[in-house]
């Protein structure tokens, strides 16, 4: 039986491994692949830290629009930005033809891998990664259809999202 939902869309923190994870599925799985932070960036013409410059608000209400311009496609991998479940619309949006998936790092991992200086939000340190996860953890769980933990190997969890994803 085919699958009512033809996109795979990750969510998660800044740093868990969404982008990386999207192309490779995109390989493994035969699919599409767009990534919202840098569809925005070539909409606009603009960089994410200048659009945060202006205001957060000035990139939410774009990464909105991207949303549910991305959320029309099919056969695509999509990794979103780290806020995207800041606004229910866009998991709205998102959700009408894709399963969203949460990938769920350890901050203590992510610590390890990410530049915290060049993440507009990060900016402050490290502390605000811990802060934001607070903030934003039950929102990712309430916004997806599978908790994925990502404290494996890359090929671990892309594995585990492409059995998942079969089984739909
Ligand atoms: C953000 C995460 C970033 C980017 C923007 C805001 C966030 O994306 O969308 O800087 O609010 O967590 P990544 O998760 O790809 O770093």
């Amino acid at each position: 039986m085919p699958k009512d939902k033809k996109n795979i869309v990750l969510i998660g923190m800044m740093g868990c491994g969404k982008t990386t994870i999207a192309r490779l599925l995109k390989e493994k799985l035969h699919m599409h692949w767009v990534d919202m932070d840098l569809y925005i960036e070539q909409k606009y013409q603009m960089s994410i830290s200048d659009m945060f410059d202006i205001s957060e608000d000035y990139f939410r209400e774009r990464e909105t629009q991207c949303c549910k311009e991305i959320a029309q496609k099919e056969n695509y991998v999509i990794s979103t930005g780290g806020g995207v479940i800041k606004n229910f619309e866009n998991i709205e949006a998102l959700s009408q033809r894709g399963y969203i998936f949460y990938i769920d790092r350890p901050i203590s991992l992510i610590l390890k891998d990410v530049d915290t200086s060049t993440r507009p939000l990060l900016k402050d340190g490290a502390q605000k990664l811990y802060d934001l996860y607070e903030q934003r953890h039950s929102l990712y769980l309430k916004a997806c259809d599978y908790h994925v933990k990502n404290d494996g190997t890359l090929e671990e969890i892309c594995l585990k999202i492409m059995n998942l994803f079969k089984e739909l």
